[in-house]
């Protein structure tokens, strides 16, 4: 029998409840503690989600002997600090996206990964989903022909004040917050990183870019474009367009168990059925297999990097109003 690796919440946010169910329920996890800023909100979160440690400082989590693996849900201008803390402090680390904020920061995070010897991969989720597998599957089986262009989004309403989207400090901005998915779709997809990057955005009161939309070069001809935005009701997709065919992904980040997508030969269209487990158990296993298997996490650190440089390319380009070679 493996050894059950002790997971850690490092804060109360609000998406820790993805990971609660995955972490209680798979054999291979214990949830045994969380960590918040003040003792009070982590004893209630703890009490609320039968966690049976709660510790009242983000240091008290780390020096926990029993922690394994931390979980990184911090808001996005805290991930660097305090999983180069983390990998210091012993454990391994699920960081949530995006990554970093800047380059510099991913590369002290991947040397402290080096230097410790522990895990470090980043939380995106919708990588390890049976259909996003299959679409990759699809596409490089040359079913759709020679792929020419990449279409997605991710939009959704935000009106909560004070939410930390909204803040500049925290790395706020809606292509940090979901313009990343379908950046790093695209990426995915093409297997290369892009060569130029041209984007606007509009920001709102906050600062922060509130609508982005995005377009990147690719070698050989392959186009993708994007647009995120807290100003649209809730909304994914993602398209492929070959030369042969194209293939349809309506909920290409957030699938749930039975997902479906559509593969449009002309006119005429195939439903491709996929049957998918828990969303949020996929990066939960990797991460498992990672540190009691030794396998590469499957969403590497140069992905993470990749991605990070796309997205400020992106956003210096939106700045500049300038075409941003990579
Ligand atoms: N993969 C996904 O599906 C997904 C979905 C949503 C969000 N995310 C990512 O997860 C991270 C957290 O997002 P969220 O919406 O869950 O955040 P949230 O609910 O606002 O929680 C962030 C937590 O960080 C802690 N914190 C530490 N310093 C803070 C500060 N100065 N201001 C505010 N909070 C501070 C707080 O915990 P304590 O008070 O307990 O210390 C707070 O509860 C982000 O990086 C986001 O991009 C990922």
């Amino acid at each position: 029998m493996e050894k059950q690796l002790n997971w850690g919440l490092l804060s109360t946010a609000r998406i820790n409840q993805a990971l609660i169910r995955p972490l209680t329920t798979s054999k291979r996890t214990r949830l045994l503690a969380v960590a918040s800023r003040s003792l009070s909100s982590a004893e209630a979160y703890a009490r609320e989600w039968k966690i049976p440690r709660a510790h009242g400082s983000y240091e008290a989590l780390l020096a926990d002997p029993e922690i394994d693996v931390i979980y990184n849900s911090l808001p996005n201008h805290l991930h660097a600090e305090w999983t180069i803390k983390a990998l210091q402090a012993g454990k391994h680390v699920l960081c949530e996206k995006p990554f970093a904020l800047t380059l510099a920061d991913v590369d002290a995070m991947t040397r402290a990964a080096q230097e410790s010897g522990k895990v470090l991969a980043e939380a995106f989720m919708y990588r390890h989903h049976a259909l996003t597998l299959k679409v990759k599957e699809i596409v490089d089986s040359g079913a759709l022909g020679k792929i020419q262009l990449i279409k997605g989004a991710f939009t959704f309403t935000l009106n909560r004040e004070g939410d930390i989207r909204l803040n500049k400090e925290m790395g706020g901005g809606s292509v940090w917050d979901v313009g990343c998915y379908p950046i790093s779709y695209a990426r995915m997809i093409v297997g290369t990183e892009p060569l130029e990057v041209f984007g606007w955005q509009a920001t709102g009161e906050s600062g922060v870019d509130e609508s982005f939309y995005g377009q990147m070069k690719f070698a050989g001809g392959i186009h993708a474009q994007f647009d995120s935005g807290f100003k649209s009701p809730f909304r994914t997709l993602i398209e492929i367009v070959g030369t042969e065919a194209s293939l349809t992904i309506p909920s290409p980040f957030k699938p749930d168990r039975n997902a479906e997508i559509l593969l449009m030969r002309g006119d005429k269209a195939e439903k491709i059925k996929i049957k998918g487990g828990m969303l949020y158990m996929g990066e939960v296993d990797d991460m498992c297999d990672a540190i009691q298997h030794s396998k590469a996490p499957r969403v590497s650190l140069a992905d993470s990097r990749a991605n990070i440089a796309a997205i400020l390319a992106l956003v210096e380009s939106a700045q500049t109003g300038k075409t941003i070679s990579l």
